[in-house]
């Protein structure tokens, strides 16, 4: 009988339960043993696992988190940390390990892949930085947690004839400011893949509110390499407007997953339970073109995140 084992690790997303439900469903139904390895690397390195059953991923599929807890290890970025998770593995007799994370996360299963452990890896994470996959589970729901906020902040903005600069999450990757940009009707988006002036997003409120407009959302990424205190200083300096920052940090990583964010867990799921079963490994499970399908581990982290720039144009075109 197959064992695996199954961890979350790195920031958490919302649908990250979904496919630690599915992975462990999906294993059940053929025949797996299947093992949730606690808090990530960290877990595997301190042997804190169990075996699940059915029952025990009850209830999850709509709670954001992971139910099996998640780290950024310090300790497995050291050989010694990994040599111990590899004692684990053997300790427990595990056959592969499917780990549910980010670039970070995916490095570390390369690791063990190289110390002979078999991986496969399922995309977690709200900054949908991976380039080999269309989307990353929590990607969609953190856009949705930033929309509903903007909705509200449009409100309130408006009534005082505001600009608002909303900060999200991204440090290397824009996606969430500029989904958030196009879809919540932003005046401009401030993202670490363009190297854009504070100068033109003031030339834009202000021809904004010659045009009549009330009030103006500005969405910065974190990763864009300005201080959001200093930028909304600098914008209320040189337009002579009322400024306010809203710093939506963790609130985008909480909440209830999106329909869009359980199908692709469950799929991703389904595919890396299906590949284990048929004798591969070392992949990393992406959505292209529709199709969710497995990827050579070491190419699809190596593929850069291509940067939509037209869409990031659109910003501008939609909002004069
Ligand atoms: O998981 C990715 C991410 O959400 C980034 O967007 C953000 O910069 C980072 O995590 C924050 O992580 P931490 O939980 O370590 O503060």
């Amino acid at each position: 009988m197959m064992k695996i084992g199954v961890l979350t690790s790195g920031g958490d997303s919302p649908g990250m339960n979904a496919a630690v439900r599915a992975v462990v469903r999906f294993g059940i139904a053929r025949g797996m043993k299947v093992y949730g390895i606690y808090r990530g690397y960290e877990g595997l390195i301190d042997g804190e696992l169990e075996e699940l059953d059915r029952r025990a991923v009850g209830d999850i599929l709509q709670r954001g988190g992971t139910m099996l807890k998640t780290a950024r290890s310090e300790r497995f970025m050291t050989e010694a940390g990994r040599r111990k998770a590899v004692t684990t593995i053997e300790t427990f007799g595990l056959d592969a390990i499917v780990v549910i994370g980010g670039n970070g996360s995916f490095a570390g299963a390369l690791e063990l892949s190289r110390l002979g452990v078999n991986v496969m890896c399922i995309p977690g994470t709200i900054d949908n930085d991976l380039g080999y996959t269309e989307s990353t589970i929590g990607f969609d729901t953190a856009v949705n947690t930033v929309l509903d906020a903007i909705t509200r902040i449009r409100d309130t903005s408006s009534s005082h004839e505001r600009t608002t600069v909303v900060e999200v999450m991204g440090r290397h990757c824009g996606d969430i400011a500029l989904y958030a940009g196009i879809a919540g009707g932003a005046e401009a988006v401030l993202l670490p893949e363009v190297d854009r002036d504070v100068n033109s997003v003031c030339r834009k409120i202000i021809e904004g509110c010659n045009q009549g407009k009330q009030h103006s959302i500005i969405i910065k990424a974190e990763g864009y390499p300005m201080d959001s205190q200093e930028l909304v200083k600098e914008i209320s300096e040189r337009t002579g407007r009322s400024v306010r920052l809203v710093v939506l940090s963790y609130l985008q990583r909480g909440g209830s997953p999106t329909l869009q964010d359980r199908m692709l867990a469950t799929r991703c799921g389904d595919k890396a339970i299906e590949l284990l079963d048929a004798g591969l490994t070392n992949k990393a499970i992406g959505l292209v073109d529709g199709k969710v399908l497995g990827f050579n581990l070491k190419e699809a982290l190596a593929e850069t995140q291509e940067f939509d720039r037209h869409l990031y144009e659109c910003v501008d075109v939609l909002s004069r």
